[in-house]
Formats: C-alpha cells, structure tokens, sequence
C-alpha cells in the first residue's frame, strides 16, 4: 500500500517543473538564453546586454550593496540612492539627537551643504563575475571532508584576497549550490555615503511592527542617501571636501504607474535562503528553533519596548537594535505558521522520496538520507539550550558584552603574552566598550536579565544546565521557581559589575587581570554558560555543522545532476541576483481577494493620532485630505498609490531593491514580503508568494509635497510616458 502510494506521489513530483512561476534569483550574468528568453516574453523590453555587461554602462551598474546589508540603487548623475527607511534606519538615529530628531521629524537637505556624513555606511558597487570553482576545487580537493566546514571559509577569503591584490577593489568568494561552484565577486567599496533625505518616522516605519511582514501596508518604507568620491572620482574616505559620485549608471524614473498583470523585475541582494533545506531541518525549526527563539524575543522586545515609550532618548537609543530583534522575531513566528500551514515537512519528504529512486544505486547519494537522520538525531536534544544561549542569556546586552571580554582574557592568560599584545587587547576592549555603554540600557537589560536566566532554568533539561550555576542562584537569591529570586540575582549583577562602572572600569583596564575578571558578576553569568556550552556541547555543534555542510554538498550535487536539462537558480547569499515577476492581487484566503495597490486613503483609515505605530505627520494627513496629488496621482485610482505587490522572488538583504518595468524604469522599492508565504525562505509559494514595493510616486510625492525638497526631483530623470 504504502509503496504504491509513495510511486504516485514521486512520479507526479518527477514531472513537476523545478522552477515554478516567478520563482529564482537569478545571476544577471548568467541568465543564459532560457530564462531570458522567459524574461522577454513575459513582457520584458530590454536586452541583454543592458541587463548586465561588461562593455557597457548597464542597469547592473546601479545596483549597490548599501550599508552592508541592504540594497539600494543609483537615480542621478551625482550618485544619489533610494533606498528603505529600515535600511537608513541606523544611520539616521544615529544621526539624530533629543532636539535634532530626524528619526522623529525627518529630514531634507535642500543643498549639498546640508547633507549628513553617515559614519559607518557603506556602498559597494559590482565591478565584475569570475567563476573560479576549478581553482577553489584544486585546494580542497585534498581536504579530508571532515575538515571542509571549518578550512573552506579561509581558503575563499585567501583567495579573494590574492585574486583583488594591488586592484584598489575587494573581493568575495561566494560558494553555490552548497558549494558545488564558487564565483569570485569583486567589489568597488565607496566609504563616504552622506543622508540626504528621511521622512518622519511615522512615515518611513507607518504601521510599526504591527503591519510589518503584511500587505496590505500603507508604509513610506524610503531614505535617500549620496555617494562622494575625492576631487579625482575615486572611492575615499569621508573628507568634507569630497565630490558627488559621477555615477557610471542611473536609473530613470517612472511616474507612469503600474497595473495588474504589469512585468516587473527587482535586483539587489537577496541575503540567504535553504530552498534545499531538508525535512529533518525543517522540523528542527518549527518543532523547537523558531518557537524558542520568538519566545525569548517576545520577553527582551516587551522589556525594552517599556522603556522606549518612556524616554524619548531611549527611543532614539535602542531604536535600530530593537528593530532588527523585532523584525525576525515576527518573521520566525510567521515562518513556522507557513511550514505547518504548507505541509512543507511532507513536501520535503515527499521530495525526498523522489530523490532516492533515482539515487538508487548510486553509491555517492543512496544513503545520503539516513545520514542525515543520524546526524538530526544526534543533535536535536541540544538544539533548544543553544537557541537559549545566542537569543536567551545573550541576548542580555550585558551578558553578550561580558562574554566578548573572553577574548581579553585569552590574551592575558597566554603563556608569553608581550606587553604590546596586552595593549593592543586593552584597546580593543576600550573601544567595545564605549560602544556597549553608548547602546546600553540599564532598566530593560536587568529585565532581561532576570527573565533569560529564569527562562533557562524552567525550559532546558536541568542536565544540561551550567554546573554549579543554578545552586550558587539558589544559595544567595532564594527559590529557583520564583521570579523575584531572578530580579533579586539579577539586580546584584547589575549593581557590581564594572562594567557599567567608569571608575572601576578605569581601574580593570589600567591593571587588567584575570583574576578580577573572573569576579565580576557579568562576566561569571557569561564564562558559567560559555563553560558549559564549550565543554560538552560545542563539539557536537560542530560535528553537526560539519556534517550538515558535507552531506548538503553530496545533496546538491546529485539535483544538479538529476536535473542536468533544466536551469536552476542557486540559493541566494547575499550576491547579486535578478528576480522577474508581474504586478499581481492575491487571494489570501476563502472569500478574500487583495488589491495590487495600496492607496493614501488607506493611511487616513489606519490614521491613528499620537499612536505609537499609526500616527502620521499632520501635514501628510492635510494634504491627503486636500488630494494634493500634484502629478502623482494614479489615473485609475484616482488617489497617491503608496505600494504594491508583485510575484517576484525575494528575501531579506533585497531591502531598498530597485524595482523595474518592461523598460527597465524604476517604479518601486522592493521593502517587504507577505505573511502568507514567510516560509519563502525554504519553500517559494507560486500562488501567494508577493513581494510588497513602496510606489516610487509616493516617494517622490513625499519629497517634494510634505518635504520640499523639489532639488532631489530635479536630480531625477523622470519619465512620464
Ligand atoms: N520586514 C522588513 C524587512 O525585513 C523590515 C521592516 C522594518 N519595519 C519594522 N516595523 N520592523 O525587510
């Protein structure tokens, strides 16, 4: 019975094609005949050569990395970026201040003069592809496989190294199809990027964590930053004096607006996902790593969220590190929802089933799948204390800031440390620590504190807990089941570390030794929990790690050659990649039918006055009740469109993506992606898969009606046909 069934299903999955609808990242270099072929006829109206080249100014050229994990693109001939809010964020609180609140009340720079140096982001542009697998392949082919995961990484970094030596340019070795081909990426890195323009806050982040991962969505998800170079066009450091980029490539810019059905394409840099992941990890994830983590977060967002709507400078402090917790914490949540709601484990098995008819007899791939059982199996009953460590204990600023200073103590216990090294630690510690001061909040950490430690206690197997730990608590705190006992521990820790102390900071690092150290509170929390884990646990990590990487390369190997007809696209990590779609409406569920667009009449319904996440500027609210639309009124909708969604295949790291028509146009950014298909990282979903675009007329509207700022339209090439 069961064999007959499994025969259906595996020949139904045989012919199903691999590439579904508008799923693939595409490599823009190595599109090949077929999958742009598909581009043309879906409605695609540029060629090839336009797309990306190496003879020519091309759209590839405007496509920039920003700030090192997001994309943004080039829109004028004096190197201005769009990119997201969420992407600026950082650079814009960091920018702002209790009475120069740019986060709060935005920002336009109406000369160049007034642009803001914003230390720390960076845009990297693409200068050229070279795949570099039979180089890779030669040095590790001796490699026993064992050895692969921990020595691979440093053989591509040496390699990027030597192949960009003396160029001026960086490189990057990036390993595909689980390291089945490795493609050298060299970068040109710009380090002067200066903010240009924000809307308010209320604007860029409209709709908070509330309407994050959702459609629909009425988010002005936009900043807008430029790229300088020296006086001779060439990347340098930040120097006042420094001269807008003179851009290779732009995009222009169309106001036309967009329909259902509409070609789009989006390029950026999609940051990673497990399209192969298998069904022993996907359970992995949604029976313990994704629930744990979310649980812990939920606890450190509550804390820290208290204390933010409080303070007006906290806010501004914790503004960009809670965010980022906030924003995977709900994509965790949703993203287990979607597995179970998909039946991905199945799916894979299902998958699974059909790769092992063909592997049968094949020695390199037969057994490939009980190995894998063994492997999950062998570390499954540890997984959950390690998300307890990374999202639980250290997810205490103070604690992770404690465990940092092991390095410290690694270098003072070296047997023939120098002076010199001891310094050199010293002053690294010093910086580090500036940096925890500057983001640390006492209130919402000792919270967390109290909670992680707790947490650890009641929900991972007391065999597991750090020796002597748990009974020292009890000792000197009281009941290990009662929460103040936490508090009370937890307050002490915070009271007399000195790592929160100036003076007695001062004097740890005029006299560094281990012996002091190893008394402070912080940092025995951060050595009893690293103790534990590196003792008994982080080898099976590793082997589980190791393995992961080796069998997931057999696995790889064998779809590329059980599918060797058919154009694969490999999983995305963080290179260039194009992904081709339309403008479509969805479905979400029984008797609900989504509209592609998204209008400034949803603002005014979701318009909450002084909320916390649906407030608005009461000049946005005055001119969308006015219908000063100026030329960015849809024709159809008779209204500003905020955003839409379209087909297109994207995950996070695409942030701030360029979203192109037919034509190649700019007519959105890329910001979002749906809840209905957060499994998108493991599995694409051809029916409800979107991506969620800010309308770049409501950017522009944004800019020149409540900002102002006709000088950054004026910079634009503008198409209105
Ligand atoms: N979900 C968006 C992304 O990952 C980030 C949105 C940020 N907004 C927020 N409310 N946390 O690209």
């Amino acid at each position: 019975m069961k064999k007959t069934v499994l025969f259906i299903v595996t020949l139904s999955f045989l012919f199903k094609p691999i590439v579904k609808a508008d799923e693939g990242m595409w490599l823009p270099m190595l599109l090949g005949e077929q999958v742009y072929a598909d581009m043309v006829k879906k409605g695609l109206k540029v060629s090839k050569e336009q797309l990306y080249s190496m003879n020519q100014a091309c759209i590839k050229d405007a496509i920039i990395i920003f700030g090192g994990g997001c994309t943004g693109e080039i829109v004028s001939k004096e190197g201005l970026i769009f990119t997201n809010h969420h992407c600026g964020y950082s650079a814009i609180a960091a920018a702002s201040t209790v009475d120069h609140n740019y986060l709060k009340d935005g920002f336009w720079a109406k000369t160049k003069q007034e642009e803001i140096y914003a230390q720390g982001i960076h845009a990297q542009f693409l200068i050229k592809i070279v795949d570099v697998t039979d180089k890779v392949n030669a040095k590790i082919k001796e490699l026993p496989s064992s050895e692969l995961t921990q020595k691979l990484p440093g053989i591509l970094t040496e390699m990027a190294t030597k192949e960009t030596e003396g160029s001026g340019y960086e490189g990057r070795v990036a390993s595909m199809f689980k390291a089945n081909q490795f493609l050298l990426f060299v970068y040109e890195r710009y380090k002067d990027v200066r903010l240009v323009g924000t809307p308010p806050e209320s604007i860029g982040k409209f709709g908070g964590d509330t309407d994050n991962w959702e459609w629909p969505r009425h988010t002005g998800d936009f900043s807008i930053f430029r790229v300088y170079t020296n006086k001779d066009g060439k990347a340098a450091d930040y120097a006042a004096d420094n001269i807008p980029l003179k851009p290779k490539y732009s995009l222009p810019v169309s106001i036309k607006g967009v329909k259902d059905g509409d070609f789009t394409m989006i390029w950026g840099y999609p940051g990673g996902t497990n399209r192969y992941e298998t069904s022993y990890g996907v359970k992995l994830k949604t029976d313990i790593e994704n629930p744990s983590l979310v649980g812990l977060r939920d606890a450190r967002l509550k804390y820290m969220l208290e204390e933010m709507k409080k303070s007006p400078a906290v806010k501004i402090q914790l503004a960009g590190y809670y965010a980022g917790v906030a924003n995977y914490w709900k994509f965790f949540d949703g993203e287990s929802k979607q597995l179970l709601k998909f039946k991905t484990y199945e799916e894979k098995q299902i998958g699974e089933a059909a790769f092992l008819v063909w592997a049968k007899g094949k020695p390199e791939y037969e057994n490939l799948f009980f190995d894998y059982q063994k492997m999950y199996e062998a570390w499954r009953p540890y997984a959950k204390q390690r998300v307890y460590m990374t999202e639980g204990i250290f997810g205490s600023p103070l604690i992770a800031f404690a465990s940092s200073l092991q390095k410290l103590d690694g270098t003072l216990s070296k047997k023939d440390v120098t002076k010199e090294d001891i310094t050199k630690a010293v002053e690294v510690t010093k910086t580090a620590r500036a940096a925890f001061i500057k983001s640390e909040n006492v209130v919402s950490d000792k919270n967390i504190l109290a909670y992680v430690t707790q947490a650890f206690y009641m929900d991972i197997d007391p065999s597991q807990h750090p020796a002597g730990f748990y009974s020292m608590v009890n000792t000197k705190f009281g009941d290990l089941k009662t929460k103040a006992t936490y508090d009370a521990f937890s307050n002490y820790v915070f009271t007399n570390t000195a790592f929160l102390d100036d003076a007695k900071w001062d004097a740890l690092m005029a006299n560094p030794d281990t012996a002091a150290l190893y008394k402070d509170p912080a940092f025995m929390v951060a050595n009893a929990f690293n103790t534990n884990f590196n003792s008994k646990y982080a080898k099976l990590y590793a082997d589980f790690n190791s393995q992961n990487f080796v069998l997931g390369k057999s696995y790889l190997k064998g779809i590329l050659e059980m599918n060797k007809n058919k154009k694969l696209y490999p999983d995305a990590n963080f290179t260039m990649r194009v992904s081709y779609g339309a403008v479509k409406s969805y479905s979400p569920r029984d008797a609900v039918k989504y509209s592609h667009i998204c209008t400034l009449s949803g603002v005014l319904e979701k318009y909450k006055p002084g909320d916390y996440e649906f407030d608005a500027p009461a000049k946005l609210i005055e001119l969308a009740k006015a219908k000063d639309f100026g030329q960015y009124a849809d024709p159809i909708a008779k209204d500003v469109v905020v955003s839409f969604i379209s087909s297109n295949d994207i995950t996070g790291g695409n942030s701030g993506s360029p979203v192109l028509n037919a034509k190649g146009e700019l007519i959105g950014l890329a910001f979002d992606g749906n809840y209905e298909a957060l499994s998108h990282k493991i599995a694409f979903d051809k029916d409800l898969n979107r991506t969620i675009n800010l309308d770049v007329r409501y950017l522009l509207w944004i800019v020149e009606k409540l900002g102002g700022a006709t000088n950054i339209i004026n910079e634009l090439d503008l198409r209105k046909m």
